[in-house]
């Protein structure tokens, strides 16, 4: 997928942030935009945006509850139905959840396991033949830099990450010389509802990333854009979040365990300062 001209980008996760932020850079290029999130009047109002500065772009909403695999399944369902020519899939939604896993609520677990990784899953498998059918196509996964280190107090959130990560790897790998390129995406931190969706009622003072590290929104979008373009494997966005898989790589694991149990210990004393 060269240079998106008139392609068919479905793109779930497009009501806030980064997949916001996609769909307004793809839609002076596409043809058709499929914007999914579970906020209809979000997606509204961009769709609206959007046409206003390209009046000749195709753009649907659809309300979907992605932690809900019924939801998915007859999203796909409805795509295949109306034989949409999908050329891109943008497997962007996603979110975290902040704090200690023994203190977590399972139903925001199972939820952000359901959106993060079952979601993401369900609908490769599901569209990779329309993908086929209209080749070249490209998927691009959002993972995150998390993915590629254990993270303690996002500890779940890093896990799937990782998976997000390990999946897109070998997908590309088995759809080589399909026409289907496999990009992931690995952001470091990003201004966006992120962090407030992440938090913990209660928890307002958690430290956020200091702002040295982080990447505009406007940035993610551009370089994850041109790096499937240039169908990459994985890209990291931003210098400083491009050089730490770099670093922790060449720590010894026994040295990164005694920093995750430091970074463990410290929030365990955060929070028992709080509630003393
Ligand atoms: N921001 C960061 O620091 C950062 C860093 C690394 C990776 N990432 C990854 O980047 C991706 C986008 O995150 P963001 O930073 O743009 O966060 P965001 O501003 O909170 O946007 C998240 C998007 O996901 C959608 N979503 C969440 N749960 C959903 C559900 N159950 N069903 C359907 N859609 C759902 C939200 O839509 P609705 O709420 O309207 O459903 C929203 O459009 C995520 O995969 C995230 O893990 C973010």
């Amino acid at each position: 997928m060269k240079d998106f001209l008139e392609c068919t980008a479905l793109i779930t996760g497009a009501s806030a942030g980064i997949g916001r932020e996609m769909a307004r850079q793809l839609a002076p290029l596409a043809g058709t935009l499929v914007l999914v999130a579970r906020r209809m009047d979000r997606l509204e109002t961009l769709r609206a945006e959007l046409l206003a500065i390209n009046p000749e772009l195709r753009v649907q909403c659809r309300s979907v509850d992605l932690s809900q695999r019924a939801e998915v399944a007859a999203l796909c369902d409805s795509l295949k139905e109306e034989s949409l020519e999908l050329d891109f899939l943008i497997n962007n939604a996603g979110f975290g959840d902040s704090g200690t896993f023994e203190s977590s609520e399972w139903t925001k677990i199972e939820r952000m396991l359901e959106v993060n990784v079952v979601a993401l899953t369900y609908l490769c498998h599901s569209l990779i033949p329309l993908l086929r059918r209209y080749r070249p196509g490209a998927i691009l996964n959002v993972s995150s830099v998390a993915s590629l280190l254990p993270l303690p107090n996002l500890g779940v959130y890093a896990a799937s990450k990782a998976y997000v990560s390990s999946f897109s790897e070998a997908l590309r790998a088995e759809l080589r010389g399909t026409g289907i390129s496999v990009t992931s995406l690995c952001p470091g931190p990003v201004d966006t509802e992120f962090q407030s969706v992440a938090g913990r009622a209660g928890d307002p003072e958690r430290k956020h990333a200091p702002d040295w590290v982080k990447v505009s929104v406007e940035e993610v979008a551009r370089v994850a854009l041109r790096a499937v373009s240039r169908d990459r494997a994985r890209i990291v966005p931003g210098f400083w979040m491009m050089m730490a898989p770099l670093f922790f790589a060449l720590i010894p694991l026994f040295i990164l365990r005694l920093f995750f149990e430091a970074a463990s210990r410290n929030e365990a004393a955060r929070l028992a300062s709080r509630t003393a």
